[in-house]
């Protein structure tokens, strides 16, 4: 197969990786122009302007939402009247005045992960609310450890990955800001309860979209939090995680591909799969852009470029997240700290408290 994977950040690399090395693969294209058989869609934005719909009648096949569903991400409010309809647990909206704190502020649109707050005071709402500068609504603060959920619908099932955990937050700090994501691994160890709950919700999900007559293959990513006994959606993606996909994918024990096109089940490797982001300073409003990188060698530690920039020999930063280094083992973060305090590159920031937990 031809294949094509749209997209050039950290993620779509660690996919086209898996794509390459499928025996499934005859040849990866590196756009739409060049005939594949197939296209995987990355990001969500080229989902929700509705590509994977017109490649589709252009007689290709694609993974990835179709226009309809990628409401799921895209408006905050389509996503919360899927969850009520189908009895999907949520947390509730609250009026857009009410002055009982913690609460969440929720942009209605595509905002990279940035378009949401935890608000602890009048002042850090109006603060966030004036920023946006888009349509908002308000939420119940839940509390509790969250997991993201990637799962594949093949048309008519539901073919779910292991639990991962993102990093979101910028620092350790509970009022800094959101981000992209700042590390992830997998798995996330749950209890027989959290296990048994998870399934089904899953079940729901699945149910939710044969009864919606969803008829796409695509990816759909749950992000869940554990509270009140039970786990209740925060959000829906319709892509995957980013840096979620790379730990899932250097986990997979199995053809990527084969459970792609043939319904196989993901099978995993024993251990963790970790992903540290190195970001620029500044990020997530104001990255530094344009130092020289220099990296370690290393067999332990495999980079992909999130923002960099190549030029001649040499590769400079050229984002917020600008690499995405990742490895796998029992202690799999050891050896990343390692690798990110070795590496050159001025303006360099990460996280320094991510862990296994
Ligand atoms: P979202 O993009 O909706 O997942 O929100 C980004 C992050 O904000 C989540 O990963 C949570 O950490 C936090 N968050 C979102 N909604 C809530 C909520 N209702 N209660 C507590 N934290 C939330
Ligand atoms: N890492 C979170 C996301 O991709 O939305």
């Amino acid at each position: 197969m031809k294949v094509c994977v749209i997209g050039n950040g950290a993620r779509e690399e660690a996919l086209k990786e898996a794509v390459k090395n499928s025996p499934l693969c005859s040849e990866l294209v590196e756009s739409p122009d060049e005939n594949p058989d197939l296209i995987i869609f990355g990001p969500e934005q080229p989902i929700c302007d509705g590509l994977v719909d017109y490649y589709q009648s252009k007689g290709i096949r694609c993974i990835g939402v179709n226009k309809q569903f990628s409401k799921l991400e895209s408006s905050k409010l389509y996503a919360k009247k899927f969850m009520v309809e189908n009895n999907i647990k949520c947390a509730k909206l609250l009026p857009v005045e009410c002055d009982i704190f913690p609460q969440v502020v929720k942009a209605d649109g595509l905002c990279k992960g940035k378009g949401v707050k935890v608000v602890f005071s009048q002042q850090e709402k109006d603060e966030f609310t004036r920023k946006l500068n888009m349509p908002y609504f308000i939420e119940e603060f839940l509390d509790g450890h969250e997991i993201s959920l990637m799962s594949y619908f093949n048309g008519s099932k539901l073919i779910n990955f292991c639990p991962a955990r993102d990093f979101k937050k910028l620092s350790e700090d509970a009022h800094s800001p959101n981000t992209g994501g700042m590390g992830a691994y997998c798995p996330v160890d749950l209890t027989q309860n959290q296990i048994d709950k998870l399934h089904i919700y899953l079940n729901k999900l699945e149910t939710a979209l044969i009864n919606s007559k969803a008829d796409f293959t695509g990816f759909i990513y749950s992000g869940l939090i554990w509270t009140k006994e039970d786990w209740y959606v925060l959000e829906y993606n319709v892509r995957l995680g980013d840096p979620e996909c790379q730990v899932i994918l250097n986990l997979l024990d199995n053809d990527f591909l084969s459970i792609l096109l043939n319904n196989e089940d993901p099978v995993y490797k024993k251990g963790y799969s970790a992903c540290l982001t190195i970001a620029a300073n500044g990020y997530p409003d104001n990255p530094v852009k344009g130092d020289e990188i220099i990296l370690p060698n290393s067999d332990k530690v495999k980079v992909y470029f999130a923002g960099v920039k190549k030029v001649k020999n040499k590769i400079y930063s050229d984002g917020g997240r600008v690499l995405s280094i990742c490895s796998f083992g029992e202690k799999p973060f050891e050896i990343l700290y390692e690798y990110a305090k070795k590496i050159k590159m001025n303006n360099k920031f990460f996280r320094k408290d991510i862990n296994i937990f």
